[in-house]
């Protein structure tokens, strides 16, 4: 099953993506923790990207195709994987299309979890992020067990610099402009299905599975 996240920034897509891969048994692949997992590690790609990411716009668009081409085309991703903050272009959509046409292939699902403005900022000045294993808290709606350490890995966890208000703000202009076209995109392609990502995570994702039609299946382990 291949499936594509779209949604505002802090919508939940990352959230949900990761609940998504862990029942269905397939890999979460999101281009904001690639990309910041190389700004950690001091990389070209890293380097480049933080120019970027930093003002809350959006990485040039053959940088972000080509990283992602090569991602889905390694072995565990044969059987799906789920695509979170990618494609966020018109440009980005029509070369995965393209590509997976080439494949004999295409997107089986693209989940649109829909949060207005108003509710994104105050819940982005909320999330804690661990830039070490990409896991995502909130201060509120979802607690590490240690305040400050990320359960899964033990790393520090932190606020984003693109998470402050500003940077949030300009981050929502980009989306509305660049990626929320792909709406239209997707619904023409007949694969488009939305969820109200103002209900709470369970909900959200109980109604993601209904949409999916897959309430029945769940991953071999
Ligand atoms: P990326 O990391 O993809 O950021 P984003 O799309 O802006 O989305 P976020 O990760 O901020 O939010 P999310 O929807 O995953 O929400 P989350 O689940 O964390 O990209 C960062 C940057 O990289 C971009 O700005 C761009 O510069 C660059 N980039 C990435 N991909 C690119 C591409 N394809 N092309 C070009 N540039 C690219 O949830 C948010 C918070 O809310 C969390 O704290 C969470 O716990 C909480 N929460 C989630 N669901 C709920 C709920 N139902 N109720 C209450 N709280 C909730
Ligand atoms: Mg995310």
């Amino acid at each position: 099953m291949k499936i594509i996240m779209l949604g505002a920034p802090g919508a939940g897509k990352g959230t949900q993506a990761e609940r998504i891969s862990k029942k269905y048994g397939i890999p979460h692949i999101s281009t904001g923790d690639i990309f910041r997992a190389n700004i950690k590690a001091g990389t070209e790609l890293g380097i480049k990207a933080k120019a970027y990411i930093d003002k809350g716009l959006l990485v040039p668009d053959d940088v972000t195709v080509d990283l992602v081409m090569d991602r889905i085309s390694q072995e565990d991703c044969k059987n799906g994987y789920i695509l979170d903050g990618f494609p966020r272009t018109i440009p980005q959509a029509e070369s995965l299309t393209r590509a997976l046409k080439a494949r004999g292939t295409s997107i089986d699902h693209a989940v649109d979890v829909d949060v207005p403005d108003e509710s994104i900022i105050a819940r982005m000045s909320g999330r804690r992020a661990c830039l070490t294993c990409g896991a995502t808290y909130h201060t509120v709606y979802a607690k590490p067990a240690k305040e400050g350490i990320c359960d899964k890995c033990g790393a520090s966890l932190v606020l984003r610099e693109d998470d402050k208000p500003e940077t949030v703000k300009q981050r929502l202009l980009v989306y509305h402009e660049q990626t929320k076209p792909l709406i239209d995109y997707y619904r023409k392609e007949n694969v488009l299905c939305t969820v109200d990502g103002t209900q709470d995570m369970e909900k959200v994702f109980l109604d993601i599975t209904k949409t999916l039609g897959c309430l029945l299946y769940t991953s071999p382990s």
